[in-house]
């Protein structure tokens, strides 16, 4: 492992979409990768893509405060974290159960806090880096999705908070607006693939070079893809909203 010096990553959610894309980057940069996922399957082909030289694989379930534990137990101590794993929870806000409400929640909030204070100790020592895979509805209403958007609305606000505390540590959110993965197939929202145009979607591959360069530069928070940069500042009117709205209603 010492050619790996500093370069040794932690992807979570590698095994697709979003985090396989991330994976991919890092290693065709030099950086050992260790991704987390649930599914063996999909884990394993996602090995397969990225060549077991210099990639090792995972499986926890992330919605399990254990597996966090477990997790810092037996991976290498990474200097860079991109804490992607998450799941697009949809339905009316009287409608999601307890257990959709805590899973999504540690999956996507709680357990990225969970981990990033334990490796925080490690991160200062190595002047390391954590990137978290927030949303674009962290910052604009998503309605029936409202458990997703406020999960990612809470790690936002934590991850840029954090990235003030200590000048060795750099924590920056990334807020994706609609990206084409496995994410809206799995929960039932292929029908947005069809819906939303073409202009709205930026591809894995971006939202991963623009989160690493404002990683990097240690920036709080990102929104990569020029169209959500252009309309970011008008994301709370009230006449994007009823655009977006309308572009992004759910079934
Ligand atoms: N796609 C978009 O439009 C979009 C937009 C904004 C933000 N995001 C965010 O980007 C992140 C990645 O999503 P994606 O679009 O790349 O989706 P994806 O292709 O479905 O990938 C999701 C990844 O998360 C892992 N994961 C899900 N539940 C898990 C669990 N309980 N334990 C461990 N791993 C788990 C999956 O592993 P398994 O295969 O083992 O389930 C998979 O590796 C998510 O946090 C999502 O909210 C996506």
């Amino acid at each position: 492992m010492d050619q790996y010096k500093n370069k040794i990553a932690l992807v979570t959610g590698g095994s697709s979409g979003i985090g396989l894309a991330y994976a991919k980057y890092l290693i065709a940069h030099g950086w050992y990768v260790q991704i987390v996922s649930r599914n063996e399957e999909r884990s394993n082909s996602a090995m397969h893509e990225l060549g077991s030289a210099n990639a090792r694989n995972f499986l926890f379930d992330l919605t399990k405060e254990e597996s966090i534990e477990r997790l810092f137990e037996v991976a290498l101590k990474p200097n860079l974290i991109i804490a992607c794993a998450g799941v697009a929870i949809n339905g009316k806000a009287q409608s999601y159960s307890k257990k959709d409400k805590q899973e999504s929640y540690y999956l996507m909030c709680g357990g990225v806090i969970d981990m990033i204070q334990l490796y925080l100790p490690h991160l200062d020592k190595n002047n390391g880096r954590a990137v978290i895979i927030s949303s674009i509805g962290a910052i604009t209403p998503m309605p029936k999705s409202s458990i997703y958007a406020s999960a990612k609305a809470a790690i936002h606000a934590y991850g840029r908070s954090v990235n003030k505390e200590s000048k060795n540590v750099k924590v920056t959110v990334s807020l994706p607006g609609y990206v084409r993965t496995n994410a809206h197939k799995r929960s039932g929202l292929d029908h947005l693939e069809k819906k939303i145009p073409n202009w709205m979607w930026v591809s894995a591959e971006q939202v991963v070079i623009e989160t690493e360069k404002a990683s990097k530069k240690g920036l709080n928070d990102v929104v990569p893809g020029k169209v959500y940069k252009l309309t970011k500042p008008f994301l709370n009117s009230n006449l994007a909203n009823r655009i977006w709205s309308k572009l992004s209603k759910r079934s």
